[in-house]
C-alpha cells in the first residue's frame, strides 16, 4: 500500500505550526524539508531546534537538502526525528553519514536529483532503508514535475524490487497513479495538500487515486 506524506517546507516557525496544526489529525508522518541556501537556492527554517520545541503528536521525516550533511547530522540525531534523507549530491562521505544515523538507530535514505544516475548510489543501496527520487528540481514548493524521472525510478525497481522507493515533488492525482507504477512505495506531496486550506481533501483524492 503507498503512503502519502504532506511536505513541509518553510521559513519561519509560525508557518511551521500552521501547517503541522493543518494535517496534525489526518496523519501520523510528516516529510520536514531543510534548505541551506548553499545544495539549494532557497532556505528553510534550520529545523532542530523548532522540532525540539513544539509539541506535536506527528513524527518527523527529516529531508536535508544541505550542503556537507556529515557537519550537520549529529545535531539532528539529537532531536526526536525518526527518519533522515540526504543527497548523494551534497557530500564525499556518504558512508560516514550513514552510520552516524544507524548508529543512532534511526531510518536512514539516499535522496538523488531528477539527473542524478542510478550508477552514483549503486553501491551504497543495501546500506539504506530506502532510496529518494526527486521528481522535481530541489528547494521549493509547487515546481515542474519531471516526466523523465518515471524511467529510472522504473528501472530502480527492476533492480531492487524490494528496496522501498520515495517520490518526492510534483505530486498530484495526475502524477501519483504514475508513481505508484514506477513502484514508488511513498509520495510526498507539498502544494498539492497545502494549496487550498483543505488538506484533509487533497489527501483523500490521492488516496483514492492510489487505490484505484
Ligand atoms: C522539494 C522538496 C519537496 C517539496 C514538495 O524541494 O524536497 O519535498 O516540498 O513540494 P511539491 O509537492 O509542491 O512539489
Ligand atoms: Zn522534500
Amino acid at each position: 500500500m503507498t503512503e502519502i506524506i504532506p511536505a513541509i517546507l518553510v521559513k519561519t516557525k509560525e508557518e511551521l505550526l500552521e501547517k503541522i496544526s493543518a494535517v496534525e489529525q489526518l496523519v501520523e508522518w510528516v516529510h520536514l524539508d531543510i534548505a541551506d541556501g548553499i545544495f539549494v537556492p532557497n532556505m528553510t527554517i534550520g529545523g532542530f531546534s523548532e522540532i525540539e520545541t513544539i509539541e506535536t503528536s506527528l513524527k518527523f521525516k527529516v529531508h536535508l537538502m544541505v550542503s556537507k550533511p556529515e557537519n550537520h547530522v549529529l545535531r539532528w540525531l539529537k532531536t526526536p526525528a525518526d527518519s533522515f534523507t540526504f543527497h548523494i549530491e551534497s557530500t564525499n562521505q556518504p558512508i560516514s553519514v550513514i552510520e552516524k544515523i544507524r548508529e543512532a538507530e534511526r531510518e536512514v535514505g539516499l535522496a538523488l536529483n531528477p539527473q542524478t544516475p542510478l550508477s552514483t548510489i549503486e553501491s551504497l543501496v543495501n546500506e539504506v532503508d530506502f532510496v529518494h527520487f526527486m521528481t522535481v528540481e530541489p528547494g521549493f514548493y509547487g515546481r515542474q514535475f519531471l516526466e523523465e524521472v518515471l524511467d529510472k525510478m522504473s528501472d530502480f525497481h527492476y533492480f531492487y524490487p524490494d528496496k522501498p522507493m520515495v517520490a518526492d515533488g510534483g505530486v498530484t492525482p495526475e502524477t501519483a497513479s504514475k508513481l505508484v507504477q514506477a513502484g514508488a512505495n511513498t509520495l510526498i506531496a507539498g502544494s498539492y495538500i497545502f494549496k487550498d486550506n483543505n488538506p484533509a481533501k487533497a489527501l483523500e483524492e490521492l488516496k483514492a487515486i492510489i487505490a484505484s
